[in-house]
């Protein structure tokens, strides 16, 4: 129970990563506020595990690509449980559109849910955690792709390398109140951003084989990294990524 008594957002929190990271939080004692657009009955369903689990949650209906609903989920969060300890920027989308065919709806809608989300959450939540003076921690979901380019995904890329520089950039000019900034950037992951893979057993063969663990993770050995980042053994990380890819980015052709 290495964060209990601490209040913790999940943007994005009602399925893939985010839902496995609502779970984990809760596990560790954190009470919780789910951030959702889509699918109020798969948040009901979340906030009952939560609640099974012995913990508190609320879920909360809020566009993070916009500022008013960003800075409504986190007084929402601080007028139900008191105060707010860890943001994780979590929620993502993205399009598989390639730098010739990307149109400037699919562009302005990936860099809004992905990356401007962050920023204003990172924002918002910092100017609360600095008027609480006991710091505080934000977590950015990104991806090997903070790093590593996707051809055929270019959007996306953009929007995570955006988060990458987020993570580093905020992170030194927060330090001195001690909130502290870092990124989780997950391989091939089972959740319903991969489907499509996951439906087409070739591309799943091929994936899994391009993957040196030799398959594609469940969102729990996400979440459990997060939670490490936001408890008290990551109290002296910032600034920086952690991969959790199974040695994706590092695969070698075999040569
Ligand atoms: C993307 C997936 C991709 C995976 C590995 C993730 O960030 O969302 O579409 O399969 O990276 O390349």
């Amino acid at each position: 129970m290495d964060l209990k008594g601490k209040v913790a957002i999940v943007t994005g929190g009602n399925s893939g990563i985010g839902a496995s990271i609502v779970l984990e939080l809760a596990r560790q004692g954190a009470s919780i506020a789910i951030d959702y657009v889509v699918n109020e009955a798969a948040t009901e369903e979340l906030e009952k595990n939560v609640v099974a689990l012995g913990g508190q949650v609320i879920g909360i209906d809020a566009d993070v690509s916009k500022i008013v609903d960003l800075q409504r989920l986190i007084d929402t969060t601080v007028k139900k449980f008191g105060r707010l300890d860890i943001l994780v920027n979590n929620a993502g989308i993205e399009t598989r559109t390639s730098v010739l065919d990307t149109t400037e709806a699919q562009y302005d809608k990936v860099l809004a849910i992905n990356l401007k989300s962050a920023f204003f959450g990172t924002q918002i939540a910092a100017k609360q955690m600095i008027k609480q003076g006991n710091g505080g921690r934000i977590i950015n979901i990104t991806s090997v792709h903070e790093d590593w380019p996707m051809p055929h995904n270019i959007p996306y890329c953009l929007s995570k390398g955006g988060m990458r520089m987020l993570t580093r950039t905020a992170a030194l000019e927060l330090a001195k109140h001690n909130i502290l900034i870092t990124a989780v950037a997950p391989g091939a992951v089972a959740t319903p951003i991969n489907t499509s893979t996951m439906k087409d057993p070739k591309a799943l063969q091929e994936l899994d084989a391009a993957i040196p663990l030799g398959r594609m993770a469940e969102p729990d050995e996400i979440a459990r990294v997060v939670a490490f980042l936001a408890g008290s053994g990551a109290s002296y990380m910032t600034a920086t990524t952690v991969f959790v890819d199974g040695g994706l980015m590092h695969q070698s052709p075999g040569l």
